[in-house]
């Protein structure tokens, strides 16, 4: 079974019983699809997978700590999945949210890989809304804010990171020949 095949399996038994965390897994895995045609072979299976996966730490039976990215990479570290393990870690600027929660240590045992598979995850679950939508990144932050809240640690993790992700988008937006929407500047 290929690595995609088997982390949608995975993340579908884990996630499906959530209802719309499952329907924005699908769509971000969907857009990660259309992205990883540029990248090699091993690394779009790692991107697709990542992308099926990437919010399991909502789970019940994975979630711990109550920080999805660090309940997840534990989980995936335990099944033997480093580079997944890595990459749901730090996905969409998750070390910002980290610090807000005093669990940056425990999230840096992680590797960060800081690649092109990194940057195209994040520009995937920055377009894609809670229910699986298209969306722009600053209607992402705006609709993050709205659920969670301003004081969240959620949404004040996003915003601290929000000109770190702007860059990211850029670059695969750059990469792909997409011109940037107007909606992409930080909303306030
Ligand atoms: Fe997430």
């Amino acid at each position: 079974m290929e690595l995609s095949d088997w982390a949608e399996n995975h993340a579908r038994r884990l996630l499906s019983p959530l209802g719309r965390r499952w329907r924005h897994a699908e769509a971000v895995a969907s857009q990660a699809r259309d992205l990883a045609t540029g990248l090699a072979p091993e690394d779009w299976e790692v991107l697709v997978a990542a992308a099926y996966l990437h919010d399991i730490g909502y789970a019940p039976e994975v979630a711990v700590t109550g920080f999805h990215p660090l309940d997840g990479a534990r989980h995936l570290r335990a099944l033997g999945h480093h580079r997944l393990a890595g990459l749901v870690a730090h996905h969409t600027g998750a070390r910002h949210e980290a610090r807000l929660r005093r669990l940056e240590k425990a999230l840096a045992e992680f590797e960060n890989e800081d690649s092109l598979v990194t940057a195209a995850l994040t520009y995937s679950d920055l377009t894609t809304g809670p229910i699986g939508e298209r969306m722009s990144p600053g209607e992402r932050l705006l609709d993050v804010a709205a659920r969670y809240g301003e004081d969240s640690p959620v949404t004040r993790g996003l915003r601290a990171g929000w000109s770190e992700l702007m860059d990211i988008i850029g670059q695969v937006e750059a990469l792909i020949g997409q011109a940037p929407q107007p909606a992409d500047v930080q909303p306030r």
